[in-house]
């Protein structure tokens, strides 16, 4: 019996040789009421480690019998039971572990552990690996951060003008909602990993404004997990579309009528001009014929 433990000690002990680092982050923002999630990622350079081996810990810094996430529920403390989950897969060295209906004193700070259990009986060989160095303190907030919002100066009468809500959390398992006070508003949601556990979620809002919109408030809310909310307004100014009807319809009248003007002038001038010439044609046929007569007239004696 003894050598057996003796052997699978050994054995063991072979398995866990190498390096362990594990990466927490070192402090994270946490909404009162609301989830947080806390990334975290731990190595092995050894042996391949099968994840059915593997038991993960969450404990608070002070002691590793507070724990706050473990396998074995009856072992949580009781303020953290029903509240804590490793959203995290151990196989792929994901410890990453959520909190939620997050308290006023869930500081932490909380430190990451693994554990390493026999094959046989599913005990922890006394072979445990900890990373009680890397350990996250979470900073309560009890108000929901507002969202910024961003958009160019001025709004065109008639043109789309785009407005982005950003709300910055840390909660992507319940990630926060953004509505508009705008009806049948169709914006468009990004969520994205700003890093460090910090995430942002953006609504790209389209409007096409009316002249009766100056002026007009527009807010955008968000509803964080656990019901907080925040908003932000902005007032919308509207330009009216420049109309220049006023000048050119006058304008190309006149020039119109001048123009048409100016072409019967000339038809009518040339007109006359042709008549005249017809006529001192006939003057001079007329003159002709007179002095011929005159003519005849002086050589009759
Ligand atoms: C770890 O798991 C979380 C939750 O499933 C996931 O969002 C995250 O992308 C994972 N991290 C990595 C580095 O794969």
């Amino acid at each position: 019996m003894l050598m057996h433990l003796l052997l699978l000690t050994a054995f063991c002990s072979h398995v866990s040789s190498g390096e362990w680092t594990a990466h927490v982050v070192e402090s994270i923002d946490a909404l009162m009421s609301s989830c947080v999630v806390v990334p975290c990622r731990f190595s092995h350079t050894g042996a391949n480690l099968p994840a059915s081996r593997l038991r993960a810990m969450w404990h608070h810094s002070d002691s590793r019998d507070q724990r706050i996430y473990y396998d074995d529920k009856t072992m949580i403390l009781d303020s953290f039971k029903g509240r804590t989950r490793l959203l995290g897969d151990l196989g792929n060295s994901n410890c990453t572990l959520e909190i939620i209906n997050v308290r006023n004193h869930d500081n932490g700070p909380f430190c990451f552990r693994v554990e390493l259990v026999r094959r046989e009986d599913n005990k922890p060989t006394k072979d445990m690996f900890s990373f009680v160095e890397k350990c996250v303190t979470l900073k309560m907030l009890s108000d929901a951060p507002p969202p910024t919002l961003t958009h160019q100066k001025t709004a065109y009468q008639g043109q789309s003008f785009t407005i982005t809500c950003a709300v910055i959390h840390t909660c992507p398992s319940h990630v926060p909602t953004i509505t508009w006070n705008v009806e049948k508003s169709n914006a468009i949601v990004h969520h994205k990993d700003i890093r460090h556990g910090n995430w942002e979620v953006q609504s790209i809002l389209t409007i096409i404004p009316e002249e009766k919109d100056d002026h007009r408030e527009i807010t955008c809310s968000a509803k964080f997990n656990g019901l907080k909310t925040s908003f932000q307004t902005m007032t919308l100014y509207v330009k009216r579309s420049v109309n220049y009807n006023h000048i050119i319809v006058p304008t190309v009248v006149v020039i119109g009528t001048a123009v048409i003007f100016g072409i019967v002038c000339i038809l009518m001038a040339r007109k006359y001009k042709s008549r005249i010439s017809e006529l001192q044609n006939q003057e001079g046929t007329m003159w002709n014929r007179l002095s011929k007569m005159s003519r005849r007239i002086q050589r009759k004696p």
